[in-house]
C-alpha cells in the first residue's frame, strides 16, 4: 500500500482517490499519528498544507524510517519540507502563486516525468517558494516562475513537486502519478471492487464468527452496501432494522423494504411515524428538529435492537471521508455534518462496532454496491438527508404537509426519471415553503403555498452549481403539480449555487 502523510491540505483526499483510481490501495494518516512503517508499505506521499514551512508552528516529522528507505514523493508543502528541512531555503514568493501554469520537463528521463509530454500544464496553489536546493538535489522541471517545481534527490528513491498533480487541470497528474505508485514503488494495480469484497467478507467471517449482528439501514446506499456485503459474510446472523420516521419519500419505505427482502435480508421495518411527528408537533427551529428526529431515531431502534437476543456487534456504514475527517490534523473540532447516525446504544449491551466500508470513497461504495450485484435503483440514488422531509418543511411540520411535499416530490421525481434527467442530477427535491400567495383556479380565488424545486450537481456535496434544468420541463411539472396537488398554487425554481447557498434550506 501507498501511505499518505496528511499535513492537512485541503486535497489529501483528493490525491488518495487518483491513487484507489490506479486500482492501488492507499491510506491517509495525518503527520502527529503515523502508523507503524511495515512491509506492507511501498511507498510515502508528503501532502500539501494550509501552513508554511517558515511558521512556527509548521507541522514536522521525524522522517528517519522513510526518506532514503521507501520511495518518497513530497507534493507542494512536502515538496518545500523536504528541500528546507535538508539543507535548503524556501522564502515567500513575490506574490501567492495559484492557478494554471506550464511546467518544462527539464530531464525527460527521469522516471517521475516518464511518459510526460516536455511541456504540460499543471496546477499550482502555494504562497512560498524553493528558492535553493541542497546539494544532491536534482531539478527535473520547471515553470516560467517557478525554476524548483520538480527535484528528486540522487542516490536514493526521493522526488518533489511544488504542483498538484491530483487536481484535475494538471493534464498529466495521473500519468505522473502512475509513474511513482506503479512504476517507482512497485504496487500491483489490484485494488479493486471484486478483491475488496471477496477480502472483506472473509475478514468479517473471521472477526464476527458466529455472533449475531444489528445494522440500521436508511434505504441509502452506504447503509445498504454495508448490509449487503456483511448479509455475505455472515448470512442471517445480521439484523436489519429500518425505521420509517414518516418523513420518507411518498411509498419509499414500502418500495424499498420490498427491495431489501428481495435481497434476502433479514430485515425488520419499523413503522414510528406517529412518534417523530408527534414529537415535532409545534416546532420550527431546524436545529431543534434535527435532535427531535435524532434522539427519535436512537430509541426506537434502541428498543428494537434490545429485543433480538445475543446481539455482540453494531454495524455501520461509516466511510472513509467521514473516518479521515475525525482524525485529520485540524482535529475532531473540523465541522462533521450533524447526521442522524444510530448512535448511542445503551452501554449495558455492550456492543463492539463494525464498519465494513471505513476504507471507502463514495464512489467506491458504489462500485462495491454494483459488484454485490445491488440494483440500479438503490445504488443509483440521491442523497437524502437523514431528517428527511422535516428540513425541507420550512416552519412547522403536520401531516397534512408532510403529504402535501410528498404529492408534489413524487410528480418532480418521476418527471425527472421519466425525462432522462435523474441521473444527471446529483440531488433533487422540493421545498414546501412557509408562505401562501394568492391564485386563481376557475374563477375562483385561491390562497394556498408555494412549493421551490431544487436539483443541483455536485460531486460532494461541498460545493453545489444549481442545474439548468429545461423550460419545457419544468413548465411541465409545475402544471402538474398545481393541477394534481391540492393546497399548492404556485411553483418556484431555486437557481442559487453552494455556496453561498446551501442544498438544503433548513
Ligand atoms: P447542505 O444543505 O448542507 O447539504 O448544503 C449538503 C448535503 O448534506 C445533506 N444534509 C444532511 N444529511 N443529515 C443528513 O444525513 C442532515 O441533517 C443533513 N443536512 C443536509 C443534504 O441533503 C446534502 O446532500
Amino acid at each position: 500500500k501507498i501511505l499518505i502523510i496528511d499535513f492537512g491540505s485541503q486535497y489529501t483526499q483528493l490525491i488518495a482517490r487518483r491513487v484507489r483510481e490506479l486500482s492501488v490501495y492507499c491510506e491517509i494518516h495525518p503527520f502527529n499519528h503515523l502508523p507503524a512503517i511495515d512491509a506492507s508499505v511501498r511507498g510515502v506521499i508528503l501532502s500539501g498544507s494550509p501552513f508554511s514551512v517558515r511558521d512556527a508552528g509548521a507541522p514536522r516529522i521525524d522522517l528517519s524510517a522513510i526518506k532514503g528507505r521507501l520511495p518518497l514523493l513530497g507534493v507542494c508543502y512536502g515538496a518545500q519540507y523536504l528541500a528546507q528541512h535538508f539543507g535548503g531555503e524556501v522564502t515567500p514568493a513575490p506574490s501567492r502563486e495559484y492557478g494554471r501554469a506550464m511546467l518544462t520537463v527539464v530531464e525527460p528521463d527521469d522516471r517521475l516525468m516518464e511518459g510526460l509530454p516536455r511541456t504540460t500544464q499543471v496546477w499550482m496553489s502555494h504562497g512560498d517558494t524553493i528558492t535553493r536546493v541542497p546539494d544532491g538535489y536534482r531539478i527535473v522541471a520547471s515553470t516560467a516562475e517557478v525554476h524548483v517545481a520538480a527535484y528528486r534527490i540522487e542516490g536514493e528513491p526521493t522526488w518533489a513537486i511544488q504542483f498538484h498533480p491530483e487536481v484535475y487541470h494538471s493534464t498529466d497528474g495521473v500519468q505522473l502519478l502512475r509513474n511513482f505508485v506503479v512504476g517507482i514503488c512497485s504496487c500491483a494495480q489490484s485494488w479493486t471492487s471484486e478483491s475488496f469484497v471477496e477480502t472483506t467478507v472473509r475478514e468479517l467471517r473471521e472477526k464476527i464468527g458466529d455472533d449475531k449482528v444489528v445494522l440500521g439501514l436508511s434505504g441509502g446506499v452506504d447503509s445498504t452496501v454495508a448490509a449487503v456485503l456483511l448479509h455475505r459474510a455472515i448470512g442471517e446472523n445480521l439484523h436489519c432494522i429500518f425505521v420509517d420516521s414518516g418523513l420518507l419519500r411518498k411509498n419509499e419505505f414500502e418500495s424499498v423494504l420490498d427491495s431489501y427482502k428481495g435481497m434476502g435480508l433479514n430485515v425488520k421495518g419499523v413503522k414510528a411515524g406517529d412518534k417523530f411527528l408527534g414529537d415535532l408537533a409545534g416546532v420550527t427551529d431546524p436545529e431543534a428538529k434535527r435532535k427531535i428526529i435524532g434522539r427519535d431515531f436512537v430509541e426506537v431502534f434502541n428498543a428494537e435492537a434490545q429485543q433480538l437476543a445475543d446481539v455482540k456487534w453494531l454495524a455501520q456504514g461509516t466511510i472513509y471521508p467521514d473516518v479521515v475527517e475525525s482524525a485529520s490534523v485540524n482535529g475532531p473540532a473540523a465541522k462533521i455534518k450533524s447526521h442522524h447516525n444510530v448512535g448511542g446504544l445503551p452501554e449495558h449491551m455492550h456492543l463492539k462496532v463494525v464498519e465494513p466500508l471505513r476504507l471507502l470513497f463514495k464512489d467506491e461504495v458504489r462500485r462495491v454496491g454494483r459488484s454485490l450485484g445491488i440494483g440500479e435503483e438503490l445504488i443509483g440514488r440521491h442523497p437524502f438527508p437523514g431528517p428527511g422531509l422535516a428540513i425541507r418543511i420550512l416552519g412547522e411540520i403536520t401531516p397534512e404537509r408532510v403529504e402535501i411535499l410528498q404529492n408534489v416530490d413524487k410528480i418532480y421525481i418521476d418527471a425527472l426519471r421519466e425525462h432522462g434527467l435523474y441521473d444527471q442530477v446529483w440531488q433533487a427535491g422540493v421545498i414546501l415553503l412557509p408562505v401562501k400567495s394568492v391564485g386563481v383556479m376557475g374563477d375562483e380565488r385561491t390562497y394556498e403555498s408555494c412549493v421551490a424545486l431544487r436539483a443541483v450537481a455536485s460531486t460532494d456535496g461541498m460545493t453545489a452549481d444549481w442545474v439548468h434544468l429545461p423550460y419545457e420541463f419544468l413548465a411541465r411539472v409545475s402544471n402538474d403539480i398545481i393541477n394534481k396537488v391540492r393546497g399548492v398554487n404556485r411553483v418556484v425554481y431555486d437557481i442559487s449555487s453552494k455556496p453561498p447557498a446551501t442544498i438544503e434550506w433548513e
